[in-house]
């Protein structure tokens, strides 16, 4: 019998993964001006180690205001590319591949680590790091009462930003990732621009879908531009903002038939995968929660634009699931956060499960 479509190789580009199944990138807060340290190392290679195909790192600041807060990873200096290039190699010798996702938190920087909200509240200070005279959005709106007010960004300063993304992937290269995910979902900068609910803008970058997804696909093409031929490029996008048009908001938010025809562009641009989230515009998100409750995105993009691959993510946690929108044709990939901070060896498990030879490492083979 074939093997199950989760275990089937993924040739992307001049990439081939091992398998379907992402480690989909998770902020650990545990850096200090950016640097990866020895925390990253164990948790980003003991997925390489348990089966996973694509370990792809946090959402890495491309500025130090670009990052979520004060402990978020970053990648806006060359003397960040020493650690990432030894957890890469620590990766590629464990036969998985290494992805890093490139951020810009917007008008969402400058928060607290979750644990330390409780006690410091959920914006970070000067006193705790953090820049709240630098935060930045499309528009002078901030995304609610607990965050800071963003300052409207310049057209220069939308310039510096893209450029900004380009170094940024220039140092990834450095680093030796194979895949670079630009973070244009959860309310951060990239999504800011898509949402007509964060960007109010008059100028050519706000207004029309045009306008709005303007930043993106520059910024995308900056990123091409500096990220080889053969090395796969992803954008998360938050497929809907889950806001439907209401008195609040009475154009509603970013769609779904929007992203289908920005999946279509991107395509063009030379994005190989979309990895489908939703949310992060505005408190006033109305999320359905059920297992799978995002694939339907997914399935959309990748039956609507010829050529592009998608991946699914959210609430998926069972190997038969996972499995299942695969050989449905669902999506071309599985993203699991949550489930590997449960269950680290989630993979060899779920090849188990599936039937499937699971390749230990040499030194756990006795535990199989
Ligand atoms: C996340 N998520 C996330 N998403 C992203 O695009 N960049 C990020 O840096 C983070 N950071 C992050 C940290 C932690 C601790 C969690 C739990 C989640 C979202 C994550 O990648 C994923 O999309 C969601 O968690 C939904 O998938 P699961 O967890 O249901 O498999």
């Amino acid at each position: 019998s074939p093997l199950p479509r989760m275990f089937q190789p993924l040739t992307i580009r001049g990439l081939t993964l091992k398998n379907r199944l992402a480690v989909s990138p998770m902020c650990m807060y545990s850096s200090t001006d950016g640097f990866a340290t020895d925390f990253h190392l164990v948790h980003i290679g003991q997925f390489a180690m348990r089966g996973l195909g694509l370990v792809i790192m946090e959402a890495t600041g491309v500025s130090p205001e670009g990052r979520i807060t004060p402990n978020c990873l970053g990648i806006w200096q060359d003397a960040h590319i020493e650690k990432l290039q030894q957890i890469v190699r620590f990766v590629h010798a464990n036969k998985a591949a290494a992805g890093i996702q490139l951020a810009h938190a917007g008008r969402k920087a400058s928060t607290t680590a979750p644990w330390l909200m409780k006690t410091q509240g959920a914006r970070a200070d000067e006193t705790s790091g953090g820049w709240p005279h630098q935060v930045v959005g499309p528009s002078a709106l901030p995304f609610d009462d607990r965050a800071w007010m963003p300052h409207e960004l310049s057209l220069d300063e939308i310039r510096r930003i893209q450029g900004d993304f380009a170094r940024a992937a220039k140092r990834a290269l450095l680093a030796g990732f194979d895949v670079i995910e630009l973070h244009a979902a959860h309310g951060y900068l990239l999504h800011e621009f898509l949402s007509p609910i964060s960007n109010k803008r008059t100028d050519e970058y706000g207004g029309s879908f045009d306008n709005r997804v303007r930043f993106l696909v520059e910024t995308v093409r900056s990123v091409r531009a500096e990220w080889p031929e053969d090395r796969p490029l992803f954008v998360r996008l938050s497929v809907t903002d889950w806001v439907a048009p209401c008195d609040a908001v009475p154009g509603g938010g970013w769609t779904e038939e929007e992203s289908v025809e920005l999946a279509s562009r991107l395509k063009s641009e030379g994005v190989d995968l979309v990895d489908c989230s939703t949310s992060g515009s505005s408190p006033l998100q109305q999320i359905p929660l059920s297992p799978g409750y995002q694939v339907r995105f997914a399935e959309d993009i990748r039956r609507q634009v010829k050529g592009m691959l998608t991946g699914a993510v959210g609430l998926i946690t069972d190997a038969q699931q996972a499995n299942d929108v695969l050989e449905q044709g669902r999506a071309d990939m599985v993203f699991l956060g949550r489930v590997l901070l449960r269950d680290p060896n989630f993979a060899l498990n779920a090849a188990a499960s599936l039937g499937v030879f699971a390749q230990y490492p040499h030194q756990y083979e006795r535990g199989r």
